[in-house]
């Protein structure tokens, strides 16, 4: 299974956003950071801008809730057609009541861990999971530095996914440029979010291919 690169629409031009989707139309999925600036200190779309964008995307969307209250808002992204809806462990005291019902309405679930949080009391929900995100950098901005100390938490998951033959896609997310990328596919990634790498870039859609051969190659060593 190839490796998915997801482009991050936090560092596209947000007056041209027809546009950029365009240009990274050979990706696998499109993120879509959503910030309330309570859950981060930082504030980006909502509901309105996602559902038409998804209109005149050509890829699916991959939506990353920052957001507090995720029970209250989760649901509307998946029934605007987000192919996944991802939500912080850390903003929600019932994640598998969430999960369940972004499932009902036909999205992949996602749960997203910061890199402070512990990743051990989320291992026996990983079957209510399509797709656990392993932060990267602290969520709030693009641009930051990936922090290699959070490769122990995806180590840790993709052995519980391989041990428990489960098909849960590992995600990362802040920092992945085609260094750090072979790091996170070492560790056990399969879908990579990448900012500023990909639209930062001359070329983006030059860019995704040599990010994915980045992580493929490193993810058949193993
Ligand atoms: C950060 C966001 C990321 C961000 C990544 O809170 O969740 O998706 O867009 O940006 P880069 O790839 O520039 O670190
Ligand atoms: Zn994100």
């Amino acid at each position: 299974m190839p490796s998915r690169i997801n482009p991050s629409i936090l560092a596209a031009d947000f007056a041209n956003l027809e546009q950029e989707l365009g240009r990274i139309r050979t990706a696998d999925l499109v993120h879509v950071d959503i910030m309330d600036n309570h859950f981060v200190p930082n504030l980006t779309f909502g509901p309105p801008v996602v559902s038409r964008l998804a209109q005149v995307s050509p890829l699916p969307f991959d939506v990353h809730l920052m957001i507090d209250n995720p029970e209250r808002w989760a649901p509307g992204y998946a029934e605007a057609g987000a192919f996944s809806v991802t939500f912080h462990a850390e903003a929600t005291t019932n994640p598998v009541g969430l999960a369940r019902k972004l499932r009902s309405i036909g999205a992949r679930a996602g749960i997203a861990l910061k890199p402070g949080t512990a990743v051990e009391p989320y291992l026996e929900l990983l079957p209510e999971f399509d797709q656990v995100l392993v932060m990267t950098v602290e969520p709030g901005f693009g641009g930051q530095s990936f922090m290699p100390s959070t490769m122990r938490k995806l180590k840790t998951l993709s052995e519980n996914v391989r041990k428990g033959g489960l098909d849960v896609w590992l995600q990362v997310d802040g920092g992945i440029t085609e260094d750090t990328i072979v790091i996170a596919a070492e560790a056990g990634a399969d879908t990579f979010v990448a900012g500023s790498s990909v639209f930062n870039a001359a070329d983006p859609a030059a860019q995704i291919a040599r990010l994915r051969a980045a992580a493929d190659e490193h993810r058949h060593a193993h």
